[in-house]
């Protein structure tokens, strides 16, 4: 059996499809519990920091909620409030906060620093979301895609369109290809997955019996697709400037109901939110009227839409992240 007791989790290459399988089954189970209102206060006793350099809702709502539910203590450090990264280095805080806590949760810039932090802390290190991967996230997804499908997602295709060189996308291609369903990444050439993650996946694809494609071409992308998955065009830690020219690439590859169209009658659309589908919002509102633009990566059809699964995947966040913290602490 799988045994993920005292293990980080700082991207998915590290785990194998057994492992991943063996979480996505823990997290059925932890949502199931959840519902009928079953108590699983099961690791009592224990006390878990978030550390966040950037923004969250629910990456860290999931791990409060779930350390609460597991009967844990939580302490959450916003950006601005550890001295981690200003007066103090990542080793120093890890072993640090490796003595009062039984795990930590990490969201920031660089993958290297949640993987010091994991070389320095004694105790089991949770990646948040770094500019390079954003692991929890893909549980959700998956459990997601497994819930509408009936479990079989083998063979299944999911296009990830717009920015596929950024940390969801890159982390979609790892899982799909670990779980034996077909990749494609839909964008323009400027934002295609870095050729190193491409390299690692299309071996472990291919022992799964699936495959990674990158087309910049839409119709060829999403025919006959059954998860069509978007994120937005300008992440968290990329500056300002680069959204002229992201809107201008990342345009012919907005989600529409013509993209949906066109994929498999039964796909189903995701999104890891937060989106700037609703251009009322803060971000998305300035940002639309400066550059012209009434939609951003996905049109409110589609994300209103009855194929619009996307706060189901959001749900799915808590019940597989609080998997996560009972398989590596238990
Ligand atoms: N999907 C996701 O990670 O959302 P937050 O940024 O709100 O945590
Ligand atoms: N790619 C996005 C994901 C947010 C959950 C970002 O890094 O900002």
């Amino acid at each position: 059996g799988v045994n993920l007791s005292g293990r980080h989790f700082l991207k998915l290459l590290d785990f194998t499809t057994e492992e991943i399988e063996y979480l996505l089954e823990l997290s059925r189970n932890f949502k199931d519990l959840k519902r009928t209102g079953t108590p699983h206060r099961y690791l009592e006793g224990k006390n878990i920091v978030l550390l966040f350099q950037k923004t969250s809702t629910r990456t860290r709502c999931s791990f409060e909620v779930g350390a609460m539910d597991l009967g844990m203590g939580v302490t959450y450090l916003d950006p601005g409030s550890s001295q981690m990264g200003k007066k103090e280095s990542i080793e120093d805080t890890a072993r640090v906060l490796g003595r009062f806590y039984d795990g930590i949760e990490f969201r920031g810039f660089a993958q290297s620093d949640v993987e010091d932090l994991a070389a320095n802390a004694g105790v089991p290190v949770w990646n948040g979301l770094t500019t390079e991967w954003h692991p929890t996230q893909m549980l959700a997804d998956i459990l997601t895609v497994k819930e509408n499908f009936n479990d079989d997602i083998k063979g299944k295709t999911l296009v990830f369109m717009g920015d596929a060189k950024n940390n969801v996308a890159r982390s979609l291609m790892v899982v799909c290809s670990k779980l034996g369903m077909n990749f494609v990444a839909c964008g323009p050439e400027e934002c295609m997955p870095a050729d190193d993650v491409v390299e690692a996946c299309r071996p472990i694809a291919e022992a799964n019996g699936c495959t990674v494609k990158l087309t910049s071409d839409v119709a060829e992308g999403v025919a006959g697709a059954h998860v069509i998955y978007t994120d937005v065009w300008v992440s968290m830690g990329e500056p300002d400037e680069v959204w002229e020219e992201r809107i201008r690439l990342l345009e012919p590859y907005r989600v529409t109901s013509e993209v949906m169209a066109q994929a498999d009658p039964d796909a189903i659309f995701l999104h890891c939110l937060p989106s700037f589908h609703d251009t009322n919002t803060t971000i998305g509102a300035q940002k639309a009227e400066q550059f012209g633009i009434t939609e951003m990566e996905v049109t409110d059809e589609v994300f209103e839409g009855p194929q619009s699964k996307v706060f189901d995947e959001a749900e799915n966040r808590m019940h597989t992240i609080k998997a996560v913290m009972y398989a590596t602490l238990k």
